[in-house]
């Protein structure tokens, strides 16, 4: 392996929101932060020296994104997930959760309803309540933790007459990659009832296994010219603090659109050390990709090995793209409240609270394995040893 995945880098005092914050959130400093969906790893040295380059330069005034910045993206997008794009289809913006928000202020009216399939991000349900919209469950199925859609449920929110569709692929936080059959019965559907779709695809690059991501608008034209994709380099690659991320709407119409309400609240200027990142990181980073992605699966695996062999009444969902793993503990026969705090103060772990991700959250905790193996195999033995007291 060339890239080393297995260094521990402090990242204390750094104004991490992981680390610095887990007094603040958890009532208890000395939890293991294994919750905030970023990495614990260095940043891959190729971005390291671009970055380096430009700061060399040492001015940083106002900046724009040249042509070249648009064709790496379409490039990488084409050779990662086979779907061929223009440039000119593709939208900046400062990160995904603006762009749900953005989207929801320009293709949608106050009291409209927007439709989202819980256990979700939880940053779809504000982006949608806090301008005033009808927020509109359609909950996944599951049975023995792995999901699906209830394709039936959707059509029927659809039939009550939804805006919009907020859809996550792959999704958050129960690991889906959703493939082509399923995809298929969700176009025909949007198609169907002329139902617009932000397909939320940040995690599209982190796919694990067999597994292969297609982009819900590479299904055809029709789907295509009702959807705006989210991706972005933030999570792949580890940059979320540099703010750069883009919306691509093949309709015309819509990037239109897209562009106007960007531009109304003036969040789409040049971040200098974003853009630059992102083109180091799309032109160079395949390798370091493919190696990150083993480095999870082994990881992944490492943590099945052991809750299997010592807590086997955890339910893990199948880890099919992520690096966020979602865990049902109501074995456990305990409260929400009681199982949060049991996690924090007697496995001393912090990690997500299954709540938070709406409705089907009960009972689960959202546990990031973007770490060292060391620090995984030390959060799962924090819990084994926690689970094995209470027994
Ligand atoms: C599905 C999904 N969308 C969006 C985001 C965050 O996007 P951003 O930081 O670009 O706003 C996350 C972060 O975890 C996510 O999981």
């Amino acid at each position: 392996m060339k890239y080393d995945f297995d260094k521990i880098i402090n990242r204390k005092g750094t104004e991490s929101v992981k680390y610095d914050l887990a007094e603040k959130l958890f009532g208890n400093g000395g939890v293991l932060p294994m919750w905030v969906a970023d990495m614990d790893f260095e940043v891959a040295d190729f971005i390291i020296e671009a970055l380096s380059e430009r700061i060399k330069h040492s001015v940083f005034g106002y900046t724009y994104r040249p042509d070249r910045f648009f064709e790496i993206i379409a490039s990488w997008i084409n050779r990662r997930h086979g779907w061929e794009i223009s440039p000119d289809s593709i939208g900046f913006s400062p990160g995904i959760v603006p762009a749900l928000n953005m989207c929801v202020l320009e293709f949608t009216d106050p009291g409209d309803r927007v439709v989202v399939q819980p256990p979700v991000y939880f940053p779809f349900f504000s982006a949608i309540t806090n301008h005033g919209r009808e927020l509109v469950y359609n909950q996944l199925n599951q049975r023995d933790g792995y999901y699906e859609i209830d394709i039936d449920s959707l059509e029927a929110t659809f039939k009550e007459g939804a805006k919009l569709f907020f859809f996550c692929n792959p999704h958050n936080p129960v690991g889906r990659v959703w493939n082509r059959k399923e995809l298929e019965k969700v176009a025909d559907l949007c198609i169907r009832y002329n139902v617009l779709v932000v397909s939320d695809e940040i995690h599209s690059d982190l796919i694990l296994g067999d597994h292969r991501h297609i982009p819900l608008a590479s299904l055809g034209k029709e789907i295509a010219d009702l959807t705006l994709t989210c991706m972005a380099p933030s999570k792949t690659f580890n940059l979320a603090g540099l703010y750069t991320s883009m919306v691509i709407a093949t309709n015309p119409e819509l990037k239109e659109r897209y562009e106007k309400v960007l531009d109304a609240v003036h969040v789409g200027g040049d971040n200098i050390l974003g853009q630059v990142a992102l083109e180091a990181a799309y032109t160079h980073g395949d390798d370091w990709l493919d190696q990150l992605l083993v480095y999870l699966e082994s990881n992944y695996q490492l943590l099945c090995r052991k809750l299997n062999s010592s807590v086997p009444e955890i339910v893990i969902s199948p880890l099919e793209a992520t690096y966020l793993v979602w865990l049902d503990f109501s074995f456990m026969g305990r409260s929400d409240k009681e199982l949060n705090r049991f996690i924090i103060d007697k496995a001393g772990l912090g990690l997500n609270n299954g709540p938070m991700f709406g409705p089907g959250g009960e009972l689960h905790q959202r546990l990031n394995i973007a770490t060292p193996s060391k620090v995984v195999e030390e959060g799962v033995g924090r819990l084994i040893r926690a689970i094995e007291e209470w027994r």
